[in-house]
């Protein structure tokens, strides 16, 4: 980030705009959403600026700039559109200390406006570094609709009510909490439905409610949280709005960062990873830990990788919290399966062909892992394996002496969703040498029984095929010749 986000107090400030062509006028137009005193110095100007000259909106000084306006003002904008002009008011304003803005000149400014969508008090401010100025108005335009028109009513009530809920709710956590239920439950739609009576009632009614809590015992609450394979894309709006209410975030590895960036700033944060083969939070002190904190009162979020209810380990953390009598809810999460067969493109199940999908592990607690694979590997069955690349030769073993068939194709999705992402199409066969010669390393997902051709698809371009090079069979002179001409064409 190059161009850190501020909100400029303008009140009664003295502002400059140099410039009296639209550009500036749209500067001007902006401006007087503040109550800034706005002087444009340009020798012709607009009829919209001459106007809002007569109205006495802006002071206007008919002549060219001079170094002496730039006294007093807080901030200015060169829009005179001559390069050597807004470079003059530039360095001028840059040797005062001045921040300025030159209309389509980053190098030429200390500040830039960023697209803003207007909800006074509440106002969105939309940057990209002037990178794509056109998606910031993209993103502006979708804001624009998702926010009620009169959200600034509800934001001028809250304001009215700050001082009074921060005396009855004095401990700052309940009175954020208080605020989160306010500001999203029926307070909110009786605000802006203009219902302000019933507001009044629903406000007494929390209020109420809030003081008998107070005085009970302090109880938190656990939520799981499911993150999806990495992409925050992926995260459901409940994983969003409970990490944004989370006042302790306990952290799984494979959580991607970016997911956390959706979580309070202010709340704490430990991270419990477990690396495969390596260091880890046992499972014991990670019980204690989130139902230490929920009975301190705290939300807790547990935030881990897919679905929580997936190789997870929730029924452990579950049953901690239950046995503490501490809520606890789950949120589901895109599972590694689905979200890294919808990167590739891989139906999971197919009409009249794969009538079962399961997933399975391919670690073991204890030693190796055993398991029921003819089962499995029913005709119309296909699989998932996680957790499997550290065990893949074994895994290729025991599923060839269960009597799968050595073509069977195998396609293995690593990182799905996160940076260095890589999908190896291959066959049961050839799973070992690929895992080896692919280096392939965790998470990654073994789909077993799924390929593109079978269910009438392409596959995509990315994916690298995997076949390991076969010893030539000993054969004549003549013969092995043939038979390395058919592999060249
Ligand atoms: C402990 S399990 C957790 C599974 C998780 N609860 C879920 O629903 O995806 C970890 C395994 O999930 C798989 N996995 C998780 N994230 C993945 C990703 N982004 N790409 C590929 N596999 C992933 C890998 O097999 C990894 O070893």
């Amino acid at each position: 980030m190059r161009y850190f986000p501020l909100f400029a107090d303008l009140a009664e400030a003295d502002v400059l705009v140099v410039g009296g062509g639209e550009a500036a006028a749209r500067k001007v137009r902006l401006l007087c959403k503040t109550s800034a005193r706005i002087t444009v110095v340009a020798e012709t100007v607009t009829e919209e600026l001459r106007g809002l000259a007569e109205r006495g909106a802006i002071a206007l000084l008919p002549r060219a700039f001079l170094a002496r306006d730039l006294h007093g003002q807080r901030l200015v904008y060169a829009a005179t559109g001559d390069g050597v002009c807004d470079g003059a008011v530039s360095r001028a304003a840059k040797a005062r200390g001045i921040p300025v803005n030159v209309i389509d000149a980053p190098a030429l400014s200390t500040f830039i406006t960023p697209a803003i969508v207007d909800r006074d008090p509440v106002t969105v401010a939309i940057g990209t570094e002037g990178a794509a100025p056109v998606l910031a108005r993209q993103i502006k335009a979708l804001l624009e609709t998702l926010l009620p028109a009169n959200l600034g009513v509800l934001a001028s009530r809250a304001r009215d009510l700050r001082d009074g809920v921060a005396r009855a709710v004095v401990d700052p956590r309940r009175r954020r909490r208080f605020w989160e239920r306010l500001l999203r439950g029926p307070f909110r739609r009786a605000v802006l439905s203009g219902a302000q009576n019933e507001a009044g009632r629903i406000l007494a009614a929390e209020l109420e409610d809030e003081h008998r809590l107070t005085h009970a015992t302090p109880t938190g609450r656990v939520t799981l949280i499911g993150c999806g394979p990495g992409d925050p894309d992926l995260l459901t709006l409940r994983a969003v709005q409970r990490l944004q209410e989370a006042d302790v975030l306990v952290v799984d590895r494979l959580v991607d960062a970016k997911i956390l960036e959706y979580a309070r700033r202010d709340a704490e944060r430990v991270f419990v990873g477990k690396t495969p083969r390596g260091p880890a939070t046992s499972q014991a002190e990670i019980n204690r830990l989130i139902v230490r904190e929920a009975q301190a009162g705290k939300a807790v979020a547990r935030l881990k990788g897919g679905d929580p209810l997936i190789f997870g380990r929730a029924a452990e953390e579950m049953s901690a919290c239950q046995a503490a009598d501490i809520p606890v809810e789950v949120v589901p999460g895109v599972t590694a399966a689905q979200a890294c067969a919808a990167r590739v493109g891989l139906p999971l199940t197919l009409r009249e062909r794969i009538r079962q999908f399961a997933v399975v592990t391919g670690a073991s607690a204890e030693g190796e892992p055993d398991f029921e694979w003819p089962a499995l590997l029913a005709k119309d069955a296909a699989f998932a394996i996680y957790m499997g690349i550290g065990n893949a030769p074994l895994l290729r073993r025991q599923l060839l002496s269960a009597g799968a068939d050595a073509a069977t194709p195998v396609v293995i999705v690593e990182n799905g969703t996160r940076e260095g992402e890589r999908t190896i199409a291959t066959t049961l066969a050839d799973l070992t040498d690929a895992v080896a010669q692919h280096a392939v390393v965790s998470p990654a997902v073994i789909f077993v029984g799924l390929d593109w051709a079978e269910a009438g698809l392409c596959r995509p371009a990315f994916v690298i095929v995997h076949r390991r090079a076969r010893r030539p069979a000993i054969e004549r002179p003549l013969e092995r010749r043939a038979a390395n001409t058919e592999a060249l064409t």
